[in-house]
Protein backbone atom coordinates (compact mmCIF):
# COMPACT_ATOMS: atom_id res chain seq x y z
CA UNK A 1 0.00 0.00 0.00
CA UNK A 2 1.07 3.27 -1.21
CA UNK A 3 -0.06 7.14 -2.40
CA UNK A 4 -1.64 7.88 1.05
CA UNK A 5 -3.66 11.17 1.09
CA UNK A 6 -5.07 12.45 3.59
CA UNK A 7 -8.52 10.48 3.64
CA UNK A 8 -6.60 7.47 3.34
CA UNK A 9 -3.70 7.41 5.60
CA UNK A 10 -5.82 7.18 9.03
CA UNK A 11 -7.13 3.84 8.14
CA UNK A 12 -3.68 2.43 6.34
CA UNK A 13 -2.25 2.93 10.24
CA UNK A 14 -4.96 1.52 12.00
CA UNK A 15 -4.82 -1.67 9.48
CA UNK A 16 -1.04 -1.90 10.68
CA UNK A 17 -1.26 -1.10 14.38
CA UNK A 18 -3.71 -3.66 14.18
CA UNK A 19 -1.61 -6.41 14.03
CA UNK A 20 -0.13 -5.98 17.71
CA UNK A 21 -0.87 -9.58 19.59
CA UNK A 22 -2.23 -8.43 22.77
CA UNK A 23 -5.41 -7.52 22.76
CA UNK A 24 -4.72 -4.13 25.41
CA UNK A 25 -1.92 -2.80 23.01
CA UNK A 26 -3.44 -3.02 20.17
CA UNK A 27 -6.52 -0.99 21.54
CA UNK A 28 -4.51 1.29 22.81
CA UNK A 29 -3.19 1.87 20.06
CA UNK A 30 -5.89 2.24 17.79
CA UNK A 31 -7.31 4.71 19.96
CA UNK A 32 -4.12 6.42 19.95
CA UNK A 33 -4.44 6.76 15.86
CA UNK A 34 -7.95 7.83 15.56
CA UNK A 35 -7.87 10.69 18.35
CA UNK A 36 -4.34 11.66 17.51
CA UNK A 37 -5.27 12.17 13.66
CA UNK A 38 -8.74 12.99 14.46
CA UNK A 39 -7.27 16.09 16.70
CA UNK A 40 -5.02 16.89 13.41
CA UNK A 41 -7.51 17.14 11.12
CA UNK A 42 -9.35 19.22 13.43
CA UNK A 43 -6.56 21.81 13.89
CA UNK A 44 -4.66 21.60 10.19
CA UNK A 45 -1.08 22.34 11.81
CA UNK A 46 1.14 25.07 9.84
CA UNK A 47 4.41 23.33 8.86
CA UNK A 48 6.15 25.94 12.15
CA UNK A 49 2.87 24.67 14.11
CA UNK A 50 3.81 21.02 13.74
CA UNK A 51 7.26 21.92 14.67
CA UNK A 52 6.92 23.89 17.68
CA UNK A 53 4.80 20.95 18.89
CA UNK A 54 7.86 18.48 18.36
CA UNK A 55 10.29 21.30 20.06
CA UNK A 56 7.32 21.83 23.03
CA UNK A 57 7.33 17.59 23.80
CA UNK A 58 11.10 17.67 23.09
CA UNK A 59 11.65 20.43 25.82
CA UNK A 60 9.18 18.84 28.46
CA UNK A 61 11.52 15.16 27.99
CA UNK A 62 14.78 17.40 28.44
CA UNK A 63 13.60 18.77 31.67
CA UNK A 64 12.72 15.34 32.99
CA UNK A 65 15.09 14.05 35.83
CA UNK A 66 15.36 12.59 39.33
CA UNK A 67 13.95 15.86 40.68
CA UNK A 68 11.73 17.28 38.18
CA UNK A 69 8.79 15.53 35.92
CA UNK A 70 7.21 17.72 33.39
CA UNK A 71 5.01 14.99 31.35
CA UNK A 72 3.69 14.54 34.86
CA UNK A 73 2.87 18.22 35.33
CA UNK A 74 1.64 18.12 31.19
CA UNK A 75 -0.39 15.68 32.80
CA UNK A 76 -2.16 17.25 35.53
CA UNK A 77 -2.36 20.82 33.93
CA UNK A 78 -4.11 19.37 30.85
CA UNK A 79 -6.58 17.35 33.62
CA UNK A 80 -5.27 13.83 32.55
CA UNK A 81 -4.00 13.12 36.02
CA UNK A 82 -7.48 14.01 37.68
CA UNK A 83 -9.48 11.78 34.76
CA UNK A 84 -6.83 8.92 34.86
CA UNK A 85 -7.73 9.24 39.07
CA UNK A 86 -11.21 9.25 38.71
CA UNK A 87 -11.49 6.72 36.21
CA UNK A 88 -9.79 4.17 39.00
CA UNK A 89 -11.89 4.99 41.89
CA UNK A 90 -15.21 5.07 40.70
CA UNK A 91 -16.52 2.78 42.89
CA UNK A 92 -15.34 4.03 46.44
CA UNK A 93 -18.53 3.69 48.18
CA UNK A 94 -18.01 5.31 51.45
CA UNK A 95 -14.43 5.89 51.11
CA UNK A 96 -12.21 9.48 51.58
CA UNK A 97 -12.20 11.10 47.86
CA UNK A 98 -8.65 10.78 46.57
CA UNK A 99 -6.83 13.41 44.44
CA UNK A 100 -3.27 13.87 42.41
CA UNK A 101 0.06 12.05 44.36
CA UNK A 102 1.90 15.52 42.66
CA UNK A 103 5.92 15.50 42.78
CA UNK A 104 6.74 16.23 46.35
CA UNK A 105 6.22 12.92 48.03
CA UNK A 106 9.40 11.20 48.90
CA UNK A 107 9.62 7.71 49.25
CA UNK A 108 9.82 6.06 52.40
CA UNK A 109 9.36 8.82 54.80
CA UNK A 110 10.99 8.98 58.19
CA UNK A 111 8.88 7.71 61.27
CA UNK A 112 7.75 10.24 63.73
CA UNK A 113 5.79 9.47 67.18
CA UNK A 114 1.80 10.61 67.26
CA UNK A 115 2.37 14.57 68.69
CA UNK A 116 5.79 15.02 66.89
CA UNK A 117 6.19 18.53 65.39
CA UNK A 118 7.20 17.77 61.97
CA UNK A 119 8.11 21.17 60.96
CA UNK A 120 11.96 20.57 62.14
CA UNK A 121 12.02 23.98 62.55
CA UNK A 122 10.62 25.97 60.03
CA UNK A 123 9.17 29.10 60.62
CA UNK A 124 5.51 29.71 60.34
CA UNK A 125 1.86 29.55 62.32
CA UNK A 126 1.82 26.30 64.31
CA UNK A 127 -0.78 23.78 63.13
CA UNK A 128 -2.10 20.82 65.32
CA UNK A 129 -3.23 17.97 62.54
CA UNK A 130 -5.45 15.25 64.03
CA UNK A 131 -7.11 12.76 62.96
CA UNK A 132 -8.19 8.97 62.17
CA UNK A 133 -8.38 6.22 59.65
CA UNK A 134 -11.09 3.74 59.38
CA UNK A 135 -12.37 1.17 56.57
CA UNK A 136 -15.46 2.29 54.38
CA UNK A 137 -17.93 0.75 56.44
CA UNK A 138 -16.58 2.61 60.02
CA UNK A 139 -14.10 0.14 61.24
CA UNK A 140 -11.11 1.84 62.99
CA UNK A 141 -7.89 1.04 61.16
CA UNK A 142 -4.83 0.87 64.65
CA UNK A 143 -1.54 0.55 62.79
CA UNK A 144 -2.39 2.55 59.33
CA UNK A 145 0.41 4.39 58.00
CA UNK A 146 -0.15 7.83 57.54
CA UNK A 147 2.18 9.90 55.37
CA UNK A 148 1.94 13.65 55.84
CA UNK A 149 3.89 16.03 53.42
CA UNK A 150 2.97 19.89 52.75
CA UNK A 151 4.98 23.38 52.09
CA UNK A 152 6.23 25.59 54.21
CA UNK A 153 4.31 29.56 54.47
CA UNK A 154 5.85 30.43 51.51
CA UNK A 155 4.60 27.85 49.42
CA UNK A 156 8.05 25.76 49.15
CA UNK A 157 8.17 22.28 49.89
CA UNK A 158 11.44 20.99 51.50
CA UNK A 159 12.88 19.19 48.49
CA UNK A 160 12.89 22.98 46.81
CA UNK A 161 15.00 24.27 49.44
CA UNK A 162 17.01 21.81 50.37
CA UNK A 163 19.98 23.30 49.78
CA UNK A 164 19.28 26.24 52.01
CA UNK A 165 17.38 24.02 55.09
CA UNK A 166 19.71 21.82 54.87
CA UNK A 167 17.39 18.51 55.18
CA UNK A 168 13.83 16.93 55.06
CA UNK A 169 11.02 18.82 57.07
CA UNK A 170 7.05 18.90 57.00
CA UNK A 171 6.73 15.29 56.17
CA UNK A 172 6.56 12.09 57.83
CA UNK A 173 5.15 8.99 58.74
CA UNK A 174 3.05 8.40 61.35
CA UNK A 175 1.25 5.25 63.03
CA UNK A 176 -2.37 5.46 64.05
CA UNK A 177 -2.84 4.29 67.32
CA UNK A 178 -5.10 1.00 68.77
CA UNK A 179 -8.33 3.64 67.71
CA UNK A 180 -7.11 4.43 64.15
CA UNK A 181 -6.28 7.78 65.31
CA UNK A 182 -3.32 10.00 64.77
CA UNK A 183 -2.25 13.87 65.59
CA UNK A 184 1.02 16.40 65.08
CA UNK A 185 2.22 19.46 65.18
CA UNK A 186 3.48 21.40 61.88
CA UNK A 187 3.39 24.78 60.29
CA UNK A 188 0.34 26.35 57.99
CA UNK A 189 1.21 25.80 54.42
CA UNK A 190 0.19 28.03 51.92
CA UNK A 191 -0.96 28.20 48.29
CA UNK A 192 2.12 27.90 45.93
CA UNK A 193 2.75 27.78 42.35
CA UNK A 194 3.34 24.51 40.83
CA UNK A 195 7.27 24.81 39.04
CA UNK A 196 6.27 27.00 36.07
CA UNK A 197 9.82 27.81 34.56
CA UNK A 198 9.40 25.25 31.83
CA UNK A 199 7.52 24.55 28.95
CA UNK A 200 4.30 23.32 30.82
CA UNK A 201 4.76 27.28 32.30
CA UNK A 202 5.23 28.50 28.83
CA UNK A 203 1.90 26.42 27.89
CA UNK A 204 -0.11 28.20 31.03
CA UNK A 205 1.22 31.25 29.93
CA UNK A 206 -0.22 30.59 26.33
CA UNK A 207 -3.48 29.87 27.75
CA UNK A 208 -3.78 32.93 29.83
CA UNK A 209 -3.91 30.20 32.92
CA UNK A 210 -2.02 30.84 36.24
CA UNK A 211 0.30 28.32 37.94
CA UNK A 212 -1.40 28.23 41.62
CA UNK A 213 -3.23 25.39 43.60
CA UNK A 214 -4.66 26.42 46.56
CA UNK A 215 -3.37 25.61 50.26
CA UNK A 216 -3.55 22.07 51.18
CA UNK A 217 -1.79 19.10 52.92
CA UNK A 218 -1.21 16.12 51.60
CA UNK A 219 -1.93 12.31 52.80
CA UNK A 220 -1.23 8.99 51.17
CA UNK A 221 -2.62 6.41 54.04
CA UNK A 222 -1.60 2.66 53.83
CA UNK A 223 -3.71 -0.04 55.75
CA UNK A 224 -3.48 -3.54 55.50
CA UNK A 225 -6.80 -5.09 52.86
CA UNK A 226 -7.56 -1.76 52.10
CA UNK A 227 -6.36 0.51 48.65
CA UNK A 228 -3.95 2.82 49.58
CA UNK A 229 -5.58 6.21 49.62
CA UNK A 230 -4.02 9.67 47.85
CA UNK A 231 -5.36 12.60 48.64
CA UNK A 232 -5.24 16.18 50.69
CA UNK A 233 -6.75 18.64 52.69
CA UNK A 234 -7.51 22.00 51.30
CA UNK A 235 -7.97 24.77 53.58
CA UNK A 236 -11.51 26.69 53.10
CA UNK A 237 -11.16 30.32 51.81
CA UNK A 238 -8.23 29.53 49.73
CA UNK A 239 -8.88 32.07 46.78
CA UNK A 240 -7.42 29.42 44.44
CA UNK A 241 -9.79 26.68 45.16
CA UNK A 242 -11.96 27.46 42.09
CA UNK A 243 -9.14 27.63 39.93
CA UNK A 244 -6.48 24.94 40.67
CA UNK A 245 -4.22 24.35 37.78
CA UNK A 246 -4.48 21.07 38.34
CA UNK A 247 -8.21 20.35 38.80
CA UNK A 248 -7.67 18.87 42.15
CA UNK A 249 -10.26 20.20 44.74
CA UNK A 250 -13.30 18.10 45.65
CA UNK A 251 -15.73 19.74 48.29
CA UNK A 252 -15.53 16.56 50.74
CA UNK A 253 -11.66 17.71 50.90
CA UNK A 254 -12.31 20.89 52.00
CA UNK A 255 -11.99 22.05 55.71
CA UNK A 256 -11.82 24.66 57.99
CA UNK A 257 -8.06 25.38 59.84
CA UNK A 258 -9.51 26.66 62.81
CA UNK A 259 -7.64 29.60 64.69
CA UNK A 260 -6.85 29.36 68.08
CA UNK A 261 -5.05 32.52 70.10
CA UNK A 262 -2.29 31.60 72.13
CA UNK A 263 -2.12 29.56 75.62
CA UNK A 264 -2.37 26.13 76.20
CA UNK A 265 -2.56 23.73 73.08
CA UNK A 266 -3.12 20.16 72.41
CA UNK A 267 -0.16 17.45 72.88
CA UNK A 268 1.47 19.02 75.95
CA UNK A 269 2.12 22.46 74.03
CA UNK A 270 1.69 26.05 75.57
CA UNK A 271 1.95 28.71 72.98
CA UNK A 272 2.88 32.19 72.89
CA UNK A 273 1.11 32.61 69.62
CA UNK A 274 -2.12 32.19 67.74
CA UNK A 275 -2.31 28.58 65.97
CA UNK A 276 -4.70 26.64 63.94
CA UNK A 277 -5.82 23.09 63.69
CA UNK A 278 -7.37 20.98 61.38
CA UNK A 279 -8.78 17.62 61.83
CA UNK A 280 -9.91 14.87 59.16
CA UNK A 281 -11.58 11.37 59.45
CA UNK A 282 -10.12 9.10 56.20
CA UNK A 283 -12.02 6.16 54.96
CA UNK A 284 -10.27 3.64 52.78
CA UNK A 285 -11.46 1.16 50.78
CA UNK A 286 -11.59 -2.10 51.21
CA UNK A 287 -8.75 -4.27 48.34
CA UNK A 288 -10.50 -6.56 46.25
CA UNK A 289 -13.70 -6.67 43.96
C1 LIG B 1 1.28 19.15 44.66
O1 LIG B 1 0.24 19.33 45.23
O2 LIG B 1 2.28 18.94 45.36
C2 LIG B 1 1.34 19.22 43.16
C3 LIG B 1 0.42 18.50 42.42
C4 LIG B 1 0.48 18.57 41.02
C5 LIG B 1 1.45 19.32 40.40
C6 LIG B 1 2.38 20.03 41.16
C7 LIG B 1 2.32 19.99 42.56
FE1 LIG C 1 1.08 19.99 47.11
Amino acid sequence: MRNFDENSITQAVLDRVSQAKDARQRQISQALVRHLHAFVKEVEPTMPEWEAAIGFLTRTGQMCDDKRQEFILLSDTLGVSMLVDAINHRDAAGATDTTVLGPFYVQGPSEFPLGSDISEGMKGEPLFVSGSVASADGTPLPGAAVDVWHSDEDGYYDVQQIEEIGGLSMRARLIADGEGRFHLWTIKPAAYPIPHDGPVGDMLEAQGRHPYRPAHVHFMIHAQGHDTLVTHVFIAGDKYLDSDVVFGVKDSLIREFAAHSAGPAPAGRVLDRPWSSLHYDFRLKRSGP
